[in-house]
């Protein structure tokens, strides 16, 4: 059982409440407290990475299982080589070019990471986000934080305070309200154990960007994993990520077309909640029509406050509207074919 809390939530809107945020969650930090902060991809749930008590109040505090290892999120670049036992020359080219910013880099690990935050495993995740608070609260610390995704395991990633508080409201001391999220979708995790490296879980930093920088290819998909062994990272589960009604992800042409197909489903129109971008239906034939952006990062942006919303009206269809299959769009399409519960 987790301990009932009062949940605080500060604002960082000018320099004197940043200051005071940034202090209040490293004092809880250093505590082994677990506090809710926002970065540039989504909000994540913080604890000190070298406290083993702090770590496990995170899983409790998730109901995520002991087995789905953390990110460890850095504020320099000595952070992150003390966390890993190996800093190939790799990393540091994608370190130069990509940090601070949505990409994690998965090295083999130092004794400094207990082997709570890497669920047993013998490799970190490390990240060095590029949101000023959480970058602000390491920085206070002087040790890096160990963070998973601020919401309930199993749902939609949160990208605004209010989403955090709808799900954690209880059972954390500290929310600190860093305004939403730039970036909107999840870190890109990149294996650099591998040759050639890796993608894990795809994100707005896609392969060519990752290749070019490498100058060699990088694979986009792990070799699958034998039935019966552990996947490689289990954020690889084909359902994740969702929001609570059934997804589904469908091209049509128009309103008529998009009502066919529901009916062929034996789906009905009226009960769902439809989030497109191009191709935008008639909105009296379902109970809301959301027009998102057709631009990949204003999409990505976007996406999560749509699922929330969702979650919020309890609606019981969502109908998105498919992604063009380029590379920009790879880290979305990845999210949208999760939130359906497909197989990759
Ligand atoms: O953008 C993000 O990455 C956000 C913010 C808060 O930084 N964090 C996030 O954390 O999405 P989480 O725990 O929800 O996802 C971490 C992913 C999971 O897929 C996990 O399996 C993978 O990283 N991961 C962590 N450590 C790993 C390791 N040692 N080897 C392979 N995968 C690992
Ligand atoms: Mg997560």
């Amino acid at each position: 059982m987790t301990d009932r809390h009062r949940t605080e939530i500060l604002s960082a809107d000018s320099p004197e409440s940043f200051r005071q945020a940034v202090e209040a969650a490293a004092a809880r930090l250093r505590a082994g407290e677990v506090v809710a902060l926002p970065t540039e991809t989504v909000y994540g749930l913080a604890a000190h990475a070298f406290n083993p008590a702090a770590v496990r109040r995170v899983y409790e505090v998730k109901g995520r299982p002991l087995s789905n290892p953390l990110i460890v999120h850095v504020a320099s670049l000595d952070m992150a080589r003390n966390c890993a036992r190996v800093w190939p020359p790799e990393a540091d080219l994608l370190a130069r070019a990509f940090w601070p910013g949505p990409l994690t880099l998965v090295l083999p690990k130092t004794d400094l990471v207990p082997p709570e935050v890497t669920a047993g495993l013998d490799t970190v995740a490390l990240r060095w986000p590029a949101h000023p608070l959480i970058q602000a609260v390491i920085r206070a610390c002087g040790f890096p934080l160990a963070a998973p995704s601020a919401n309930l395991a199993n749902r939609v990633s949160p990208t605004e305070a209010a989403h955090v508080h709808a799900q954690l409201e209880g059972r954390i001391p500290l929310i600190v309200d860093g305004g939403p999220c730039t970036v909107g979708i999840e870190s890109t995790v990149l294996d650099l154990t591998t040759s050639p490296p890796c993608i894990l879980r795809p994100g707005m930093i896609h392969a060519e960007a990752l290749a070019a920088v490498l100058g060699r290819p990088v694979r986009s998909e792990p070799a699958k994993a034998p039935a019966e062994t552990a996947r490689p990272s289990p954020g690889l589960f084909p359902k994740h990520y969702a929001p609570a009604a059934p997804v589904l992800v469908l091209n049509w042409k128009d309103t008529p077309d998009l009502c066919r197909q529901l009916s062929a489903r034996g789906l009905d129109p009226v009960h769902a909640h439809v989030l497109s971008h191009t191709c935008v239906p008639d909105p009296a034939a379902f109970t809301e029509v959301r027009v998102l952006p057709r631009e990949p990062e204003a999409y990505a942006r976007a996406l999560y406050a749509c699922w929330h919303r969702c979650d919020r009206l309890g609606a019981r269809l969502i109908i998105m509207e498919a992604v063009p299959d380029e590379p920009a769009w790879a880290g979305i399409a990845d999210r949208l074919r999760r939130a359906q519960g497909e197989a990759h």
